[in-house]
């Protein structure tokens, strides 16, 4: 705890006594939150649903890719479905209304990829109460020191799939490295005819500011310091008596995260993303949802498992590896999302 806060600690703690006396006295379905918007038209088919959600707000937004990640999270038993209103459908998919661990969620896969994920976070964003958004799923890695049913929850995310593809000798006028597809050539190095790869950084939109390029984007530093009390924390090693792990698995805090519309199960480009950019784990979603999130000014965290090694071990990618990575993910997850509930009067929105 920085000086600043330990000043402002006697006040927050009379700031939650008088909350707590407000709920006392009055019905807690009644509180709303008064500075919402929510950007659903007034003519909307379910603007009136929609508004009694949003009466019950904020929300953490839980946004996951796929199946696997989802099934993981239903089959905790974790997630309490609000009775009245458990669910809607809104362009095609389903945002869950309820509660995990009593902070008040709603879960949406978003399905894959960079498209997908900005889409779903988007619709959270403008039609629903939301503090923040929470990113869970599973990953390759590409870091030896990072392995199967690690848990990632990276500083910095980028996309590193925009690329200038140039002919080989082309001038790089940019500060990211370039590949050299020729480099990689076997059995020795030498020309190639696909030339180089430059990496471009992104046009990055937000509230009240110039369009701006950036390439890594760093994760609200207030939820990622909140997160910093889980880093160390370990899984279990073995399924049962004959399937364990090469070693205990754990949280690991504050690496480089990429994405792109790349599933990677190739050995030199992970090599590569590690050594030139520092690169521990590749997804296909995360930077798009954090960069959502950013350009509203609502915090977010990435959460990512290690279920591959992005080609680096040379066996394919197991349904075992999958759940587990998913598993100690959405354990991790769990207990951010407490670690949130805990905060509600302090440190976030
Ligand atoms: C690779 O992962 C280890 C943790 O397992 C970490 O200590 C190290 O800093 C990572 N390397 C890079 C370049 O981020
Ligand atoms: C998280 O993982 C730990 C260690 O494997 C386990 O003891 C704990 O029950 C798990 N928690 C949840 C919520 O799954
Ligand atoms: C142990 O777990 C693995 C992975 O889930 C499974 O394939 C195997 O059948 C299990 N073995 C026993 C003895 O239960």
């Amino acid at each position: 705890m920085n000086t600043q806060q330990s000043v402002l600690a006697p006040v927050l703690n009379i700031m939650v006594v008088v909350t707590i006396l407000v709920v006392q006295n009055s019905s807690t379905c009644c509180l709303a939150s008064s500075q919402h918007q929510n950007l659903v038209r007034w003519n909307h088919p379910k603007r009136e649903l929609l508004d009694r959600i949003n009466r019950k707000g904020p929300y953490v937004g839980v946004v996951m890719a796929y199946s696997t990640e989802e099934m993981a999270l239903q089959s905790s038993g974790v997630f309490i479905p609000n009775c009245h209103n458990p669910s809607v459908d809104l362009s095609g998919r389903k945002f869950n209304i309820g509660s995990i661990k009593g902070t008040k969620v709603i879960y949406v896969m978003s399905g894959q990829r960079r498209l997908n994920a900005g889409i779903t976070v988007q619709i959270l964003l403008d039609v629903f109460d939301i503090r923040g958004i929470v990113h869970y799923g599973i990953a390759g890695s590409a870091n030896n020191s990072l392995s199967y049913g690690d848990v990632s929850i990276p500083k910095y995310v980028a996309f590193t799939g925009s690329w200038n593809w140039e002919n080989l000798g082309s001038k790089n006028v940019d500060e990211f490295p370039e590949m050299k597809i020729g480099n990689y050539n076997l059995p020795k190095e030498g020309q190639n005819l696909l030339g180089e790869i430059a990496f471009k950084p992104e046009e990055f939109f937000s509230v009240g500011q110039p369009m701006k390029e950036v390439f890594w984007l760093e994760v609200d530093k207030t939820w990622f310091n909140l997160a910093a009390r889980l880093k160390g924390l370990e899984f279990r090693q073995c399924e049962n008596a004959t399937s364990c792990l090469p070693r205990v698995p754990k949280v690991e805090y504050g690496l480089r995260g990429a994405t792109a519309d790349i599933f990677l199960d190739n050995a030199a480009y992970r090599n590569f993303l590690f050594k030139e950019f520092q690169v521990s784990t590749v997804d296909e979603e995360s930077s798009a949802v954090v960069m959502t999130a950013m350009s509203s000014g609502v915090p977010s965290i990435v959460i990512r498992g290690v279920s591959d090694l992005a080609g680096g071990e040379g066996t394919p990618v197991s349904t075992f590896l999958s759940s587990l990575a998913a598993v100690n993910t959405l354990n991790v997850t769990i207990k951010f999302i407490e670690l949130i509930g805990a905060s509600k009067n302090t440190l976030v929105k």
